[in-house]
């Protein structure tokens, strides 16, 4: 049916009038359709930069113009230099657990709420500090790279041994909701002690898992594997260096699944080079992401993953949908329900 010229005129200015009060948020990568229909069906109009890259922090500042909401997934900084320059963001959802790269203290000078992605990822990324922790002891990742350099001629008893975890103890830095299902997956599978250091207590743990708190020089030197879960602070910046890997016992297995920065990648290597500790499972490294030349990606005795801790289909869908309901609360003006700086509603 043809459309007269007025009706294309209302149609237009329909179009543009909802086009007009239509408020954006900008979505820094690809997150799955539902989060998108989730920001959409609430009213909010997307923008989602789907270009594989690192994007700069000018860059970043660049494309919030025009957008009220961020919904921030990847190591974006956000400081008090891009606070200033998107004045209009009413807020910021993290598609992360780790806020290291936010400044809460100038989020909270601006007024702006900002949100992460707790609990729906521990289990997944446990999974991946387990996968580690089993992988470095039986040196898995060297012994299919040996297949592939042609060195699999011949069945040597002596040759490609590894070392178990039965029985062994599993020291956590960070008994929270990850270390925590770490720490229950070892006990599971292997009866694993469990011995942990925490700025607080944690008596569910203590409980549940039977776990000891110690001081952490003494964790150092009680376990056999030592895993990292907590969150990257000046506290916690480069705490493994030389003199924590030297208190470590020769058996030793370091894995890391929370922030690179935690460790001292030289004196890692130093003290895997040296035999002062056994072997060393990364999922996060410094800088990220790893040069393909580092040369812990050629030791045996390390196993090293592109920060996948909680890349898991089902996963990531929980992440996109926590950081779509709280960009959307915070744009209608409501409690974020996993904000992280509480102060900005006060
Ligand atoms: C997290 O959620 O913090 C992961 O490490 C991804 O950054």
């Amino acid at each position: 049916m043809a459309v007269s010229s007025k009706q294309y005129l209302i149609k237009s200015v329909t179009f543009i009038s909802i086009s007009k009060i239509m408020e954006k948020v900008l979505v820094t990568r690809r997150i799955s359709d539902s989060a998108l229909a989730l920001i959409k069906n609430s009213g909010y109009d997307t923008t989602v930069y789907s270009e594989l890259k690192n994007i700069s922090q000018e860059e970043l500042i660049d494309m919030c113009s025009g957008h009220i909401g961020l919904l921030s997934v990847g190591p974006n900084k956000i400081d008090e230099h891009f606070l200033s320059a998107c004045k209009q963001l009413k807020g910021i959802a993290l598609m992360s657990v780790g806020y290291d790269k936010v400044d809460l203290e100038a989020a909270i000078k601006h007024g702006v709420p900002v949100s992460n992605t707790p609990d729906v990822l521990s289990e997944a990324t446990a999974d991946t500090a387990f996968l580690l922790m089993l992988s470095v002891a039986r040196n898995a990742f060297n012994m299919h790279k040996s297949i592939e350099r042609g060195e699999w001629n011949f069945f040597d008893p002596m040759q490609n041994l590894g070392q178990e975890l039965y029985g062994k103890t599993l020291g956590i830095l960070g008994l929270g909701r990850i270390g925590l299902e770490m720490a229950r997956k070892a006990k599971a599978a292997y009866g694993m002690d469990i011995i942990y250091h925490n700025r607080n207590r944690n008596e569910q743990a203590e409980d549940e898992v039977k776990a000891t708190y110690l001081a952490f020089d003494e964790l150092l030197t009680q376990s056999d594997v030592l895993s990292v879960h907590v969150n990257l602070t000046n506290e916690t910046k480069g705490i493994f260096n030389k003199s924590a890997f030297e208190k470590m016992k020769p058996n030793a297995i370091f894995i890391n699944t929370a922030r690179g920065a935690i460790h001292n990648e030289e004196d890692l290597l130093a003290a895997l080079k040296s035999g002062t500790i056994w072997g060393a499972g990364l999922d996060v490294t410094n800088p990220e992401p790893m040069q393909k030349d580092n040369p812990l990606l050629n030791m045996e005795n390390v196993c090293v993953l592109p920060h996948i801790g909680s890349a898991t289909k089902e996963t990531r869908e929980k992440m996109a949908m926590m950081a779509a309901e709280n960009i959307v609360a915070a744009l209608k003006g409501d409690r974020m329900p996993q904000v992280i700086n509480p102060e900005v509603y006060k």
